[in-house]
């Protein structure tokens, strides 16, 4: 196979990006997209602040245009985020306690039954650990209605979608560590009591402050051996040439490895598309052109 897309379906996964709507007109933007990527992630788009901006009246014009692109271009969807602390509306930041329990509860149920049939898996809940040593629940807003928002937040929506694959997602625990740690054990706990829970997701933003963790593998295979898929949800890596190509291929290598994880999407198409400010992390430079890190995807991927 000849690209990313197709050599990840020779292997029974999927390879797929990030997407910002705005960009579907560049035409340079969707043919790589059409041609490299066969499941997406709307950037921005389906987040709380785009898709609920103001209390009970709902916006998806530019997560639909997403969703249509993807279902006309045999493209499947990754949904992200039902629940999350960040890019929450205005409205939503000055809520606390039972109102904002019931506006998530409710943002959840509308955003995910108007997608329903139509999300390969949702990011349920994103980024809702502590960064640190510490091993535990991040300090927010939606932490403060209660230690079982996440629970809740998997419940309502399974009842909404019971077919979008139901996952956890979040960064800096690509490794053993602390945050993963406790991830783990929620992830654990959840399947004991039977709160609905599909896949982790390991957003996998990589640089040299968070290098490929050396357990990148036997993390993912401790999590797929509790029960659930894992995804690579958000790759990018910093650097250039043959480190930044040597570093993609031991993150592809790793999913191929490890029978669970069902597939990576990278966090945009071109350098220039990527949402560090600086920095050449993704698989296309700016103009488009493949990078030595494609070809070393491509070709951990078996394909070439
Ligand atoms: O939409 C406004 C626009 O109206 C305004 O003119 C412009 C001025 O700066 O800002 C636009 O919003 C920006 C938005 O992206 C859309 O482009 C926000 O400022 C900017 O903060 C936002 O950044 C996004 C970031 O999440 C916000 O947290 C990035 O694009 C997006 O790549 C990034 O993605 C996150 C994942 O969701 C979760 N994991 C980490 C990952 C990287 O930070």
């Amino acid at each position: 196979a000849s690209t990313l897309g197709a050599a990840a379906a020779e292997q029974g996964r999927y390879f797929g990006t990030a997407v910002a709507a705005y960009k579907l007109s560049d035409s340079v933007y969707s043919g790589i997209l059409d041609r490299e990527f066969n499941m997406v992630t709307p950037e921005n788009e389906m987040k709380w602040d785009a898709t609920e901006p103001s209390q009970g009246s709902f916006s998806y014009g530019s997560a639909d245009q997403i969703v249509s692109h993807a279902q006309s271009h045999n493209q499947r969807v990754r949904g992200h985020a039902l629940a999350w602390h960040s890019q929450q509306p205005g409205w939503v930041q000055n809520l606390s306690g039972t109102a904002l329990r019931n506006a998530m509860v409710n943002h959840v149920t509308q955003v995910a039954t108007h997608y329903k049939g139509k999300i390969y898996a949702w990011d349920v809940v994103n980024e809702a650990f502590a960064d640190g040593g510490g091993g535990g629940r991040r300090d927010s807003n939606l932490q403060r209605t209660g230690n079982d928002w996440i629970e809740v937040a998997f419940r309502t929506a399974r009842a909404a979608d019971p077919g979008a694959k139901l996952c956890y997602n979040d960064y800096n625990t690509d490794g053993q560590n602390a945050k993963s740690n406790a991830v783990y054990a929620m992830v654990q706990d959840f399947k004991s009591r039977g709160v609905p829970i599909d896949c982790v997701g390991f957003q996998s933003h990589i640089n040299s402050a968070s290098p490929v963790p050396s357990d990148y593998q036997a993390n993912l295979e401790r999590f797929a051996a509790l029960g659930v898929d894992v995804q690579i949800t958000e790759l990018d890596i910093e650097g250039s040439g043959s480190t930044q190509a040597e570093n993609y291929r031991k993150v592809t290598q790793a999913c191929l490895n490890v029978s669970r994880c069902t597939g990576i999407t990278v966090w945009g198409i071109r350098d220039s598309d990527s949402w560090r400010a600086s920095g050449t992390p993704l698989l296309f430079d700016g103009n488009g052109n493949k990078k030595a890190a494609y070809t070393a995807t491509l070709t951990a991927l078996g394909g070439g």
